[in-house]
């Protein structure tokens, strides 16, 4: 029986990824630079350890006002929102920094996602109300090697509210 024609979503392209497989045997491993630099190759449970290393980033812009006119001394959408997702707690492996400016600033709260060695996202017309949903995401892309989380696997927010993906940095 023939499967249904995969397609493809926005964000997801292109769909290969950098190693061809995760496992300690696999030829992807031995050629990253990180690996080999850390020493990691006689381990036998690589992954784990650059897990470890590869921690994730949120960044999210505190000075996002989001069209609303924030008066003096009043926290703006942008605080608001780093507010909502601290006080809600980041997965282990998820670092929440401030950020000023994200230069998406027509595109309401934005944020960003990043690590070393992986897919780097931008999301905007974020709210503080989206604070659980952006840590779910943010947990889903620290548990890939690559930043690509299955299109359904992804919240519906990362899905529909990506404003731009960065390719990993390949280091010479
Ligand atoms: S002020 Fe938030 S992206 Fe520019």
């Amino acid at each position: 029986m023939l499967g249904k024609p995969k397609i493809r979503k926005p964000g997801d392209l292109p769909a290969h990824r950098l190693n061809g497989r995760t496992g300690c045997s696999a030829a992807g491993w031995m050629r990253n630079p990180l690996v080999r630099s850390r020493g990691l190759l006689s381990c036998p449970n690589v992954w784990k350890q650059q897990d470890k290393i590869m921690s994730v980033t949120l960044h999210v812009c505190i000075t996002c006002k989001a069209g609303e006119t924030v008066p003096e001394g009043t926290a703006c959408p942008g605080t608001r929102l780093h507010a909502a997702l601290m006080a809600a707690g980041a997965p282990e492996t998820v670092q929440i920094v401030p950020v000023e400016c994200l230069s998406a600033c027509s595109q309401g709260c934005s944020v960003a996602l990043s690590s070393p060695g992986r897919w780097s996202y931008v999301y905007g017309r974020m709210t503080e109300s989206d604070a659980a949903e952006i840590l779910s995401g943010a947990a889903a892309y620290a548990n890939t090697p690559d930043g690509i989380v299955p299109w359904r696997e992804r919240p519906t927010i990362f899905r529909k509210q990506s404003l731009a993906r960065i390719p990993p940095m390949v280091l010479a």
